[in-house]
């Protein structure tokens, strides 16, 4: 739909654990090559959180510095989401863990789980609270250890994921043309076998669970990989026509961080010149709902977007879900 809102974004900010996993490193650990990889993915590292670094300390760091890009205090908040499918814990939320490590006591704060489109889910939610006018500046955080729910004896998952995490500033604008114009957001359950994570309330963690290897993620490459390139045409040329954007109006693209073959493939298919896509995936492979948030400080750093220019972000996974989002800078 489109939003007459003017939720506008201030505040950019991401951080990245040091420690790097390398192609090298995980032929070393699974029966692989950075020749494999790359080619199939173009991922040449990843980051892993060390000892300590959890969703909520990188999601925190994330958040400061995008309140500081923003020259907000943490008081001035009034709302956290943080998007996730590797919480801190079950409950308390990661947006808790978050508020208080930011010194907020009182500030709404709730998890959204929408697996990789989780981002693009939570600055939706964020634009209806603005244009509800419950709140005025909301913290939008992406954050994952996805190395916590990986498993590194099974190679055709291991080599995509990476940690991260991504926030944004999200406050009310007064000018209507500016912020997030527009919003998709989708998911059909019957999807859910692709990828899945299953320990819960079906399938308590038990010993057997753990022999199984089942605490882990699972993913079925082949039909994500169709799914993912399917959706990610489908949903810029949606974008694209209900906004009435140009390709020559696009400013930029920032995909959820999927696989490197998907994206140029639909860029081709859509006539846009691969580098209209904004691509980080070589050194931090997939974040899930980290990707885009990260990816969108990066680009905003590297000054490749000003004031007035049209970005469409695209997202797809697990659910399975997929949404879309443009934003007039
Ligand atoms: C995972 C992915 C990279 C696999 O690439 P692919 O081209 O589809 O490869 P396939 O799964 O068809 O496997 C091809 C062969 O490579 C092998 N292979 C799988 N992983 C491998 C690895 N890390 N190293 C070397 N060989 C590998 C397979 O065993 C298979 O061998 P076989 O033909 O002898 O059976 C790709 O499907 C993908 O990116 N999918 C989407 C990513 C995703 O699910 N993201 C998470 C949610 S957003």
């Amino acid at each position: 739909m489109t939003i007459s809102s003017s939720a506008i974004f201030t505040g950019f900010g991401s951080q990245l654990p040091e420690k790097r996993l390398t192609n090298d490193d995980l032929s070393k650990m699974v029966d692989t090559s950075d020749e494999w990889i790359v080619q199939r993915t173009g991922i040449r590292e990843r980051r892993i959180a060390c000892d300590g670094e959890t969703t909520a300390t990188l999601g925190t760091a994330a958040a400061q510095k995008a309140l500081q890009s923003a020259g907000l205090a943490p008081k001035d908040i009034d709302l956290i989401i943080c998007a996730t499918i590797t919480p801190e814990m079950v409950f308390p939320s990661t947006a808790c863990f978050i508020g208080a490590a930011l010194g907020m006591a009182g500030t709404a704060a709730f998890d959204l789980n929408a697996a990789c489109s989780g981002f693009l889910y939570a600055m939706g939610a964020a634009a209806g609270f603005i244009k509800t006018g419950q709140c005025r500046n909301a913290l939008v955080i992406g954050a994952e250890t996805l190395s916590r729910i990986t498993d590194y004896q099974d190679r055709s998952s291991c080599i995509l994921f990476g940690d991260g995490a991504g926030a944004v500033v999200m406050q009310r604008g007064s000018d209507a043309g500016r912020g997030l114009i527009y919003s998709t957001l989708h998911a059909d359950g019957n999807g859910a076998d692709a990828m899945k994570c299953i320990p819960g309330s079906r399938f308590p963690i038990s010993a057997q669970i753990l022999a199984d290897r089942q605490q882990y993620m699972q993913i079925k490459g082949r039909e994500v990989y169709k799914f993912a390139v399917t959706k990610f045409e489908e949903l810029i040329e949606e974008a694209m026509r209900n906004c009435q954007l140009s390709k020559d109006q696009v400013k930029l693209i920032i995909p959820h961080q999927v696989n490197r073959r998907i994206i140029d493939s639909a860029m081709e298919k859509l006539g846009l010149p691969p580098d209209r896509a904004f691509v980080n995936i070589d050194r931090y492979g997939n974040t899930s709902a980290a990707s885009i948030p990260i990816a969108w400080d990066e680009a905003h750093q590297a000054g490749r977007l000003q004031k007035g220019d049209a970005v469409i972000f695209v997202a797809f996974g697990g659910g399975l879900t997929w949404a879309s989002a443009v934003v007039k800078m």
